[in-house]
């Protein structure tokens, strides 16, 4: 168990991969950078080539060719033109995008400095209380305090230490529900997401509040809320109103002309979120005293947040729900769609006619539900798998990195902000220029993966590869805001997968083999994945 929840979950990558190299290359990494930086900053960025541009037209910019909604895709077909990083013009303003490794790794740890800040659209602005959450902060004394909460008592390693026996009560609730559903309807296709997201949900709250909900009572909308409406409040009309667009946002100089509907949808999100939540912390004032004290983040920040206004805690509580109810469940349902997903690809090669020599030398062709089944039962036998038993399943840990890369979860890292000029990959950056980190991009470089269109959790685990490979998919970030839940993410994902294949196999309805459609801002699967299941009992 030590053995994973000593990772720290603030390492950067540069860091990552730093660790385990021998002190002597170190040394000489330092004193390269060394050299690299005090040659950079005596020459200045302003002596640099300014970026490849891709054209648009006046005013509008590149705007027009970004209809489809999928920037991150766009992105990635303009860098196959104009290189890793280039810059765009959404409307007024200047964008620089980062498509490859090398300058996403760049942004994030070494030019740092320079690109601490975060200009919101104004959804964001909104939703976010202008920056009230760490993951969407500057980098200042609030979110330094807040993360230091956040890791403290919910994410950083002893805190999921605290929290073990929540997740395996939910794990084992999710196998138990995949059963009744088996039972209730034995041939039909259960919708995944419906049960999993419940329960992350359920998870979110205990975590947060001490206590999952059935109902509430809003005082100030006049209502009481179902568990469903709770989540839809809190979590699915958030995400949603985050990636809705004011047009202003593009024209800044237009700022006077009212957009009543936009402001008027996201003034409601934000006021219903926030009663739900004070009517779910008055809840728990109750409890609390009636002097039942619990180990939540709640219990926590009343204590040990001082400083913070209720206002502050409020928005801090609701950024964990969130956070662990979204990106977690994108994950996981792609992990799961693949793994189902793979029978048909069987079927589709013995359609296609292949020989026993091609099954025996060709890995492809390996089912990868049934390796990650085995490779379980050699270490576990049929015992259930446990948190402790992560590290000795690198198939398992292959097929989460590779789900990461292929689907990445968060495709483009919220907009940062360049506060004074500077350089990344050897051209100057302006000041005040937007940057996106189009991680999406990184993972589909084709310099880095091999195929990197294809899901193939073996491609970590060839010879040639070094585990710290994993840390290229940079799903996390890197860096100063490197993601703080990703132990959490990595411990609940792996061990749901775990024992999702243990207790059942997993088929894909038909139909369903091509839907890899994605929607909003976390890369959740469009359409939710419907599978047939079959206990292994
Ligand atoms: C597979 C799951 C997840 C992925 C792929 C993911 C991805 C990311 C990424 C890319 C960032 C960096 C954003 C940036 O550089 O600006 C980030 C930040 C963050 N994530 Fe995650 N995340 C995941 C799960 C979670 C969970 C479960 C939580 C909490 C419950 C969480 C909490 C945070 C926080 C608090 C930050 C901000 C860190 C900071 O700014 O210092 N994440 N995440």
């Amino acid at each position: 168990m030590d053995s994973v929840l000593n990772i720290p979950a603030t390492l950067p990558v540069g860091a990552a991969i730093a660790v385990g190299g021998p002190a002597i290359a170190l040394g000489g990494l330092s004193l390269w950078f060394l050299k690299g930086y005090v040659s950079d900053h005596m020459r200045g960025p302003s002596s640099l080539p300014p970026l490849p541009v891709v054209p648009g037209v006046p005013l509008l910019g590149n705007l027009l060719q970004m209809k489809e909604k999928k920037p991150h895709k766009t992105f990635l077909k303009w860098a196959e033109t104009y290189g890793p990083i280039y810059s765009i013009k959404a409307g007024y303003n200047s964008m620089v995008v980062l498509n490859s490794n090398e300058v996403a790794k760049e942004a994030m740890v070494t030019r740092y400095p320079s690109i601490s800040t975060r200009k919101l659209p104004k959804a964001l602005k909104i939703l976010t209380c202008d920056k009230t959450m760490v993951a969407m902060s500057d980098y200042d004394e609030f979110h330094k305090t807040a993360k230091r909460h956040i890791l403290t008592n919910v994410l950083g390693p002893n805190a999921q230490k605290r929290h073990r026996c929540l997740r395996d009560s939910m794990v084992e609730n999710i196998i138990n529900r995949f059963h009744t559903y088996l039972k209730n309807h034995p041939h039909e296709a259960v919708n995944f997401r419906k049960i999993f997201e419940s329960e992350l949900f359920g998870l979110a709250m205990k975590q947060v509040l001490g206590k999952d909900v059935e109902n509430l009572h809003v005082e100030e909308l006049g209502t009481t809320f179902s568990r469903e409406e709770i989540f839809r409040v809190l979590v699915l009309d958030l995400m949603q109103g985050a990636i809705e667009v004011d047009w202003r946002d593009f024209f800044p100089y237009l700022k006077w002309i009212p957009n009543r509907g936009f402001e008027k949808r996201l003034e409601q999100m934000h006021t219903r979120r926030m009663a739900v939540m004070n009517a779910l912390i008055r809840e728990q004032k109750k409890r609390i005293a009636s002097g039942e004290e619990i180990n939540c983040y709640l219990d926590y920040l009343l204590t040990e947040a001082k400083t913070l206004s209720h206002n502050e805690i409020s928005m801090l509580l609701w950024e964990v729900v969130v956070e662990t109810s979204d990106t977690t469940l994108v994950t996981t349902e792609w992990a799961m769609y693949e793994l189902a997903k793979d029978q048909k690809r069987q079927t589709n090669t013995f359609s296609l006619g292949f020989t026993g020599f091609e099954i025996c030398n060709t890995t492809s062709l390996t089912i990868q539900q049934d390796r990650l089944l085995l490779e379980i039962e050699r270490v576990s036998g049929s015992d259930k798998i446990r948190e402790e038993k992560l590290c000795q399943l690198p198939y398992l840990s292959a097929v989460f990195h590779e789900t990461l890369r292929n689907h990445t979860p968060v495709p483009i890292i919220p907009l940062r902000y360049t506060h004074e000029e500077t350089q990344l990959g050897g051209y100057r950056v302006p000041a005040e220029s937007e940057i996106a980190i189009n991680l999406y991009g990184c993972n589909m470089e084709k310099e880095v993966w091999e195929n990197p269109e294809e899901w193939n959790p073996e491609r970590f685990l060839s010879e040639n590869n070094d585990p710290v490979d994993l840390y290229k998919t940079m799903a996390f970030g890197g860096g100063k805001r490197v993601c703080a839940g990703a132990l959490e993410a990595m411990l609940i994902s792996c061990v749901a997968i775990a024992r999702l294949v243990q207790e059942f196999e997993w088929k894909l309805k038909d139909g369903e083999e091509d839907d890899v459609d994605t929607l909003g801002l976390t890369g959740h699967k469009r359409n939710p994945m419907h599978a047939f299941l079959k206990s292994r009992k």
